[in-house]
C-alpha cells in the first residue's frame, strides 16, 4: 500500500524525466510509493492550474516522490515544504529535490501531526485510499496551517469523493471554487478569508 509508514515492497527503482511548465524535473520513484510509473494524471491537472506569487510558502501534503511541491518549488521559487507518512516517499523526495536543485524542507508527518509553522499555499493530492476521513483532516487541518488569506487546492477525481471534499472545504472554509474540471478531475480551492 503507497500510505503505509514503512513500506516492505522489493525496491523497483525507475527514473522518469518530465516537463511541466516549461521546466524539465527528473524523479526517481520505487514500489510502494503512490504512481510510481508516471506522474499522475490528477497532479498533472493541478500542476497545470496553479499560479503562485514567488517567494511565498507552500505546504505539499502527501507529497509522495515530492512531483508537486518539487516542481512547484522550481517553477515559481516558492519555498516548499513537502511531508508524507511513507518513510520511502521521504527519502524519495529529499533525493529528487537534490537531483532538481530545489531547496526543500522535507519530513515525515501523519498529516499536519509535526507541522508547526504556517503557509500561504497548502495543495494535495490528498491519499483516497486511506479514506474519507483522512481526506478531511487534511481539509480541516489546513484552515489551521494557513496564513491569514493563505489558500488550499486540492485533486479530487469526482467519483472518488469531489462533491464530499467540497461540502467540506465550504464547511471548514465558508467557500470553496471549482477552479477546473478535466477528464473527471475536479481542481478545489478555498481561501482562509481574514477580515481586516
Ligand atoms: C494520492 S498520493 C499523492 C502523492 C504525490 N503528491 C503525487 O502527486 O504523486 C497521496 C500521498 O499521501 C500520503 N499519505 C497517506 N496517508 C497520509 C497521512 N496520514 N499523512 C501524510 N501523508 C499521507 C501517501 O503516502 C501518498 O504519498
Amino acid at each position: 500500500m503507497y500510505y503505509e509508514k514503512n513500506p516492505k515492497a522489493a525496491h523497483d527503482i525507475h527514473e522518469l524525466t518530465v516537463k511541466f511548465l516549461d521546466t524539465t524535473m527528473v524523479f526517481l520513484t520505487d514500489a510502494g510509493v503512490f504512481s510510481k510509473k508516471m506522474i499522475d494524471y490528477g497532479s498533472q491537472v493541478l500542476l497545470n492550474n496553479l499560479d503562485l506569487e514567488q517567494g511565498r510558502t507552500l505546504l505539499d501534503v502527501g507529497c509522495g516522490y515530492g512531483p508537486l511541491g518539487l516542481t512547484l518549488g522550481k517553477v515559481f521559487d516558492v519555498n516548499a515544504t513537502l511531508i508524507d507518512i511513507n518513510s520511502r516517499a521521504i527519502d524519495l523526495a529529499q533525493k529528487n529535490a537534490d537531483k532538481n536543485g530545489v531547496k526543500a524542507t522535507i519530513f515525515q508527518s501523519d498529516i499536519y501531526e509535526n507541522v508547526s509553522d504556517h503557509f500561504d499555499y497548502i495543495i494535495s493530492n490528498p491519499p483516497i485510499r486511506a479514506g474519507k476521513a483522512v481526506v478531511h483532516e487534511v481539509i480541516s487541518g489546513a484552515f489551521d496551517h494557513l496564513l491569514p488569506n493563505g489558500r488550499l487546492t486540492i485533486v479530487i477525481q469526482k467519483k472518488q469523493g469531489a462533491p464530499s471534499a467540497k461540502a467540506k472545504m465550504e464547511e471548514v472554509f465558508g467557500n470553496c471554487q471549482i477552479i477546473k474540471k478535466d477528464k473527471g478531475y475536479y481542481i478545489l480551492e478555498s481561501e482562509k478569508v481574514c477580515e481586516q
